[in-house]
């Protein structure tokens, strides 16, 4: 089964409640009859809980949480409890615009996570390299840190925690607890605006070695099966290219997201794709 989720960002359109359940409750209908593809919304936490009680078949995850529950930390998104108590059970952690615009650092990556985790809330957690490190062959090297410094140790105080119960161990090396996404800076579009440049999705040349680096880590740490997501100008005339590779177990759309006919169409492409 492909996944489709759509990262709303800080789109001012769709931080308009009325325009944000419009949009959902449509989509809930034109989808229902789907049952192979996963759909899942990140919008922005002005809409988050009013939107994550209208939905029954799409998944409403909070772009970010903040590793605390409670204190002196203006400005900060809400925590892995308040999202528990409205009913929201995903989150993306490690956007590279959180990292480059909010100072998310791999430590800070790790304690989010060590929170979503700790609430089970599954979180998305986003890594990749930009054009600079690319250019200079350091792909590897920047995918590699990203998941070191920034996942694996919380993964690990995670099954620590449980090492007395089996099942929950298994449910942290399980698929379904937790996902990647390789979004490569220079293929996100909102970047490549800020440089002036076209926003074009990377290569598959380039996505198939990068995500073959991502599960080549987390094997050798003892996490056989994960789910990546690619991101980064992703649309409906690639979409069928990028879903028909067997390494991409679906696509986190920015920009493409925030239109009802392209997000859908994208949808179907992954539905016909997952049931051939
Ligand atoms: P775009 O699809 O707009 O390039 O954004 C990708 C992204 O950042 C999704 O999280």
């Amino acid at each position: 089964m492909k996944i489709i989720a759509g990262n709303w960002k800080f789109n001012k359109e769709l931080r308009n409640l009325e325009k944000a359940i419009n949009f959902v409750e449509a989509l809930e209908e034109k989808i229902s009859g789907f049952n192979n593809v996963e759909v899942k919304i990140f919008p922005h936490d002005s809409v988050l809980p009013q939107l994550a009680k209208k939905v029954e078949k799409i998944k409403i995850g909070a772009q970010d949480i903040h590793w605390e529950e409670d204190g002196s930390f203006t400005g900060a998104p809400f925590s892995a409890k308040d999202l528990i108590s409205m009913g929201v059970k995903e989150v993306l952690i490690g956007h590279s615009e959180t990292r480059a615009y909010f100072g998310v650092t791999d430590e800070k990556v790790s304690l989010k996570l060590k929170a979503a985790l700790n609430d089970g809330i599954i979180p998305t957690i986003c890594i990749g390299e930009d054009i600079e490190e690319k250019e200079r062959g350091e792909t590897e090297g920047v995918l590699r840190r990203q998941i070191e410094k920034g996942i694996l140790p919380a993964l690990a105080i995670y099954r620590e925690q449980f090492s007395e119960n089996s099942s929950l161990q298994n449910e942290v090396k399980s698929k379904s607890s937790f996902m990647l996404a390789y979004e490569p800076l220079y293929a996100i579009a909102g970047f490549a605006k800020l440089r002036g440049l076209e926003p074009k999705s990377a290569q598959i040349g380039d996505i198939k070695p990068a995500i073959g680096i991502i599960r080549k880590t987390f094997s050798e740490n003892g996490y056989p099966e994960i789910k990546i997501l690619y991101g980064g100008s992703s649309n409906p005339e690639n979409a069928r290219e990028l879903l028909s590779h067997p390494c991409i177990d679906g696509l986190l759309l920015g920009t493409a997201s925030w239109n009802f006919g392209s997000f859908f169409e994208m949808i179907k492409v992954a539905e016909e794709i997952s049931l051939i």
